[in-house]
């Protein structure tokens, strides 16, 4: 089992039964497992939705929509309802999902549940990244026993209440994380995203509501019912409830995951809780949560871990994955390689994205090559522009901001790079061309 990381400024809500053997049903009882769901069938749905609002909690996937607001747009009809767990986790520096799946899954099986009684659901399915195949057999076995033990199925605790839960993995499509592509997967077919309206809480899965949250909003849940909303709401910044899982890696001494309250600092997450630069080197630049977020420079660090503080910063706290560059990284590089993720990830359903993507990647490419011309900047600062808000998806905007931010921010390292002065050592272009994840 990989080694855990740990850090006295980390606050363990979600991350408390890690390292503890929690997988495993009785240690996952001994440490207040299943309590959380049956106080919600006691309590009633309405009960679950104001502790869920009270919270504060915003999704964990990358949007940061208020969880409790999200499962009360449910129509209260007689339709079959559902509940997807969203374990794709696929953005480039995400890594905080497995964690869970790992250390906690009967968090996730229990958060289902919750999250079935608050919008009257029988059936949650828990969909894990395709490349997540190794933590099926984890998930399936607690599935299992929770099965056994009557936690599952019909009749759950004797209160007359049914739930089951299916599980299912992708087959490693990025674009599949997407909510509204993940059910088209999952209903088997191809994995390309759904026009919205109607939003997946009134017509969802196989047409029905559905609610769909990321594998960590969902683990969440039965902690927050256990300590009440507005005891995890104080652990947080204002309108940004509680800790979150932080998966901090790159050149930093000690990489991993660590558990913060929202609106920590991000230059003390970096310097303190990570270590640091590794080997003492500079810091270049930081990408505070996930790929597809713009890039930070050193001096922009100062700055609170929440969605609203990182929007004010004029980027995005997204999924939670912090990527730390120091100087001997290439920006050339390092732009080329995540436009060639999102290139490779793009469903082709739309032209702006798939000739978009295409099109930036092919100019960066030339440039890394040795073969850059002047306009080439402009021209992928134009491409991308334009890409922006004008895709049937999120993915466009999420290849088009961090390109913006790498030609805005390092302009001039660019033209240096074209000029024949390069920066950062070379990789082996091979890889770029098979994609980059
Ligand atoms: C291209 C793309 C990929 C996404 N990948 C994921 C993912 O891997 N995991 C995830 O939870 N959300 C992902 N999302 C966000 C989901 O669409 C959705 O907003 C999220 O699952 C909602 O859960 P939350 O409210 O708990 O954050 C992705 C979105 C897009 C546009
Ligand atoms: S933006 Fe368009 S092409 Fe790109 S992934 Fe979404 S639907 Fe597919």
């Amino acid at each position: 089992m990989p080694t855990l990381v740990s850090h006295p400024d980390e606050v363990k809500v979600l991350s408390r039964r890690f390292g503890q053997g929690a997988a495993n049903i009785d240690k996952y009882l001994e440490l207040d497992g299943y309590k959380a769901v049956q106080q919600a069938i006691a309590e009633g749905p309405a009960w679950i939705i104001d502790t869920m609002k009270a919270s504060g909690l915003r999704g964990r996937g990358g949007a940061g929509f208020p969880t409790g607001l999200k499962w009360s747009f449910v129509p209260k009809n007689d339709k079959a309802k559902y509940v997807l767990v969203n374990g794709d986790e696929s953005e480039p520096g995400t890594c905080k999902d497995h964690v869970i799946f790992r250390e906690d899954p009967h968090a996730v099986i229990e958060g289902t549940m919750i999250a079935g009684l608050a919008i009257g659901s029988k059936l949650g399915f828990i969909y894990l990244r395709g490349e997540y195949r190794y933590l099926l057999k984890i998930v399936e076995k607690a599935v299992a026993e929770a099965y056994e033990r009557g936690f599952l199925g019909k009749n759950i605790f004797g209160t007359g209440v049914d739930f089951d839960i299916i599980t299912q993995t992708g087959a490693g499509a990025y674009e599949v994380g997407e909510e509204s592509a993940l059910m088209e997967s999952l209903e088997g077919k191809r994995g390309v995203p759904r026009i919205k309206p109607p939003f997946p809480a009134v017509v969802g899965l196989y047409g029905g509501p559905t609610v769909i949250n990321n594998a960590e909003t969902i683990a969440s849940a039965p902690h927050i019912l256990l300590m009440g909303g507005p005891a995890y709401a104080a652990l947080g910044s204002e309108r940004n409830g509680g800790t979150r899982l932080f998966g901090i890696s790159g050149h930093v001494e000690r990489p991993g995951v660590y558990e913060l309250p929202m609106g920590y600092n991000l230059k003390k997450a970096i310097y303190e809780v990570a270590g640091g630069v590794k080997g003492g080197k500079k810091l270049k630049a930081v990408v505070p949560g996930g790929s597809s977020c713009p890039v930070l420079l050193p001096d922009e660090l100062d700055v609170g871990l929440d969605f609203d503080q990182m929007g004010k910063a004029g980027t995005m706290l997204g999924s939670g994955g912090i990527v730390v560059l120091d100087e001997t990284v290439s920006i050339v590089e390092f732009a080329l390689r995540v436009i060639s993720f999102y290139q490779h990830e793009s469903c082709g359903w739309c032209i702006p994205c798939r000739e978009g993507t295409d099109w930036i990647k092919k100019t960066l490419t030339r440039v890394y090559e040795g073969g850059g011309q002047k306009k080439d900047v402009a021209n992928v600062q134009y491409l991308a522009e334009n890409m922006m808000g004008r895709t049937f998806c999120p993915l466009g905007d999420a290849a088009a901001m961090p390109t913006l931010g790498f030609v805005k921010k390092f302009r001039q390292e660019f033209e240096d790079y074209i000029d024949g002065k390069k920066a950062g050592t070379p990789i082996i272009t091979e890889q770029l061309h098979v994609g980059a994840h």
